[in-house]
């Protein structure tokens, strides 16, 4: 016979049944371990263990996934008790067996409950990690000492330094589940949870089994090597080397001294100007999907993609839209093109086989998705046309009268420009307010960064629709306004400018880019020029003359160019490059660019590293607080999700605007107005400081 009794408390409660114990913790979204839950916890387990009619005890979560991790709204304050340490060795403490019932995503302070739990039963979709690198900390709550003990030394540093989310599927003979339950059924879940506990009690095996007892084999384990590449990977990240060091540090100790050593790292961590700055980054990726709350339409239901140019962004654009489980329709002027395009995509499933993004499988699977036609009237049935043909509005303009003329009346119209008026456009065509920018970042396949650009007469419908498919694609899908370049260009040109200036007056080429790499950047500004080709952005900007406020403006560019130093299509640019590839200093430029300073009667002088840092970052600042300004972007972290997404920005950094937050607005203030004075307020013009409050 069955017998239920229920205690419920807000966010954690108890279910007798039989002579089961079942606590639930239920506290959208993700079951974060807030104060509440925490005391929760050590409360139905002490209420459990007290109650003699139960001999086993099950944690289980209602919603979406078993708990996701310490409650990051809490970050900011100081801990408060029960402390996250102390409940995980409550559980292991339990003197009934404690089994984990694990869903969804099992992450940080989630998985070391887990960890600290006697049994863990595990669906096979669901997935397990460490992922408080990501937040500039090192799990706080045991989890570098049971992983260690569990997995070994190798595999749980790879999952802490890593951060990543491992699925369970992969972990089938890591000795960290129990039972595996095959697929995502969570209520197959509790029944296999049940019947596994009660498994337990039939065979009185009720004595718990605890991690913290076990020791650590790290037998054969080359702590050195693998110290060197933990510091390697980590490229200027403080929380995978203490996630090393703790874990060398600790390989011997019994349990609680281990995680005294552990938690002072943690403490320690906590609070630091990276940790701060990669909470920032978790959340100003979050914020991007606000504005869509503001919105007042549903978005529409695509699924039938039209793609207009198979070329490099074009098929970027497609295999994204395929690995999301649309179907594409690719367009392109001749058979030759379009079987080009669609080489072009098949290549790029390829390669995401091969670097195990995906299997073969799947790849077919989403490639059977695949179309292609150089008939526009193909399109009719699309719910989404998306262009990313040559940057010229009035091939832009035709292609987008055509497609009025051909497509069904709601569909929606949208353009890859990245620097074209979008309004203009629109203006061109009969249902303006169906067109909408998507401007992808190149690889479109790889960068996560997709800038939703509204124009004015964009409806919110349509709107909608665009950031719900960014969603969709796994995108930072970002609302900007129209204005050249949108947020995230018009910024890296005010960058570029800030960079070819200071070549001017005297800096180095390679201090320049080692200055910007050491501090973070993931590509130095000059060798991203003579990658995409010097001669691209000049020729761009030489439809328009040099403006007269601004003699250094790119001049540095134009030198090179006209001497046909094109970047490393020519084998030269800003740096020289032989014939593998590899490149080298190139004298010449210096004395090129020192005949170019003279003829516009600009001093050259040396350069500190920190200067270079904080001259380019000053003018991102600058242009940003001007973008918000003027309503471009929706909030100021919207520009750090842009920067860290499609720039390169150190994550660590949390982007331009979180670092003028961090100088402060007496210090940003400062600085803005030693520049104007220097170079004059055309090029740094006032800002309101007020925005950085
Ligand atoms: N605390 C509080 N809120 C959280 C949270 C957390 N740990 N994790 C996610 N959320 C919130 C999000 O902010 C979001 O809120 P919103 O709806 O108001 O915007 C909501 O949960 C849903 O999150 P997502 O939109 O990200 O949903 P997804 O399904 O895409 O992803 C997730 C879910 C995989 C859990 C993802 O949110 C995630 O990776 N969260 C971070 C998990 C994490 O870092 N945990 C470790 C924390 S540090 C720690 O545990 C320290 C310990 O060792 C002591």
């Amino acid at each position: 016979m069955t017998t239920e009794s229920a205690i419920t408390h807000d966010v954690v409660s108890i279910k007798q049944q039989d002579n089961l114990g079942i606590i639930t913790i239920n506290y959208a979204p993700v079951n974060a371990l807030s104060q509440a839950v925490r005391q929760g916890l050590i409360n139905a387990i002490a209420r459990l263990e007290a109650d003699h009619a139960v001999k086993a005890i099950i944690i289980r979560c209602e919603g979406r996934t078993f708990i996701a991790g310490a409650d990051i709204k809490e970050f900011g304050q100081p801990p408060t008790q029960p402390y996250l340490p102390d409940v995980v060795n409550r559980i292991e403490a339990c003197n009934k067996p404690v089994i984990a019932s694990l869903f969804g995503t099992s992450l940080g302070g989630g998985f070391e409950v887990a960890l600290a739990c006697h049994y863990r039963v595990a669906l096979s979709k669901a997935k397990v990690g460490m992922p408080e690198v990501n937040l500039g900390l090192i799990p706080g709550a045991g989890g570098t000492q049971r992983l260690m003990r569990v997995v070994g030394p190798e595999q749980a540093l790879t999952m802490i330094t890593s951060g990543q989310h491992v699925s369970v599927s992969t972990l089938t003979r890591s000795g960290l589940f129990d039972v595996i339950v095959e697929g995502n059924d969570t209520q197959e879940l509790d029944a296999q949870s049940i019947i596994f506990a009660e498994q337990l009690i039939d065979n009185d095996n009720l004595e718990p089994r605890r991690i913290g007892e076990m020791l650590v084999n790290s037998d054969g384990f080359d702590w050195l090597a693998a110290k060197a590449n933990v510091i390697k990977r980590a490229r200027g990240k403080e929380a995978p080397v203490a996630a090393f060091e703790v874990l060398e540090q600790t390989q011997s100790m019994n349990i609680s001294d281990g995680m005294a050593v552990e938690r002072q790292r943690f403490l320690a961590l906590r609070g630091s100007p990276q940790s701060k700055a990669l909470i920032h980054a978790f959340g100003a990726e979050k914020q991007t999907s606000k504005p869509l709350k503001k919105i007042n339409a549903d978005a529409q239901k695509v699924s039938l993609v039209g793609i207009i140019g198979g070329g490099n962004m074009g098929s970027g654009i497609a295999t994204s839209f395929l690995a999301a489980n649309f179907t594409v329709q690719l367009i392109e002027q001749s058979s030759e093109a379009l079987e080009a395009g669609l080489g072009r995509i098949k290549a790029n499933f390829v390669s995401n086989v091969k670097r195990g993004r995906m299997g073969q499988q799947v790849a077919d699977t989403c490639l059977a998705n695949l179309s292609g036609s150089v008939d526009y009237q193909s399109l009719s049935e699309c719910d989404l046309v998306l262009e990313a043909v040559f940057e010229d509005i009035n091939v832009k303009k035709e292609l987008f009268k055509k497609l009025t003329s051909v497509c069904r009346p709601d569909t929606v119209f949208a353009t890859n420009t990245s620097y074209l008026d979008i309004n203009e456009i629109a203006a061109s065509i009969s249902r303006p307010e169906q067109l909408v920018g998507m401007h992808f970042f190149s690889p479109a396949n790889i960068m996560k960064l997709l800038e939703i650009v509204k124009a004015e007469h964009t409806s919110e419908q349509v709107i909608a629709t665009a950031m719900q498919v960014g969603k969709q694609l796994k995108k930072i899908s970002v609302l900007v306004g129209v204005c050249f370049g949108f947020a995230g260009n018009r910024m890296y040109t005010r960058y570029g400018r800030e960079v070819q200036q200071m070549l001017l007056e005297g800096a180095d080429v390679a201090q320049i880019d080692n200055a910007m790499t050491s501090w973070g950047m993931a590509m130095g500004p000059l060798a991203v020029q003579d990658l995409s080709g010097i001669d691209i952005g000049h020729n761009a900007r030489s439809a328009q003359p040099f403006p007269a406020h601004d003699k250094g403006y790119f001049r540095a560019a134009a030198t090179l160019v006209e001497a046909k130093r094109l970047g490393r299509k020519t084998q030269a640019g800003f740096y020289q490059y032989d014939e593998n590839g590899k490149k080298h200093a190139a004298p010449e430029v210096a004395e090129l660019l020192q005949q170019t300073a003279q003829k516009l009667a600009i001093n050259q002088r040396e350069f500190s590293d920190e200067e270079i840092v904080q001259r380019a970052l000053f003018a991102l600042i600058s242009e940003g607080l001007s973008l918000f300004k003027e309503g471009i972007v929706q909030q100021l972290s919207d520009i750090d999700a842009i920067w860290l997404h499609g720039y390169g920005f150190p994550r660590y950094k949390g982007g331009p605007m979180f670092q003028a937050k961090q100088l402060g607005k007496t210090a940003v203030a400062e600085q803005l107005a030693q520049l104007r004075a220097q170079f004059g307020q055309q090029i740094w013009p006032d800002v309101d400081l007020t925005l950085l409050d």
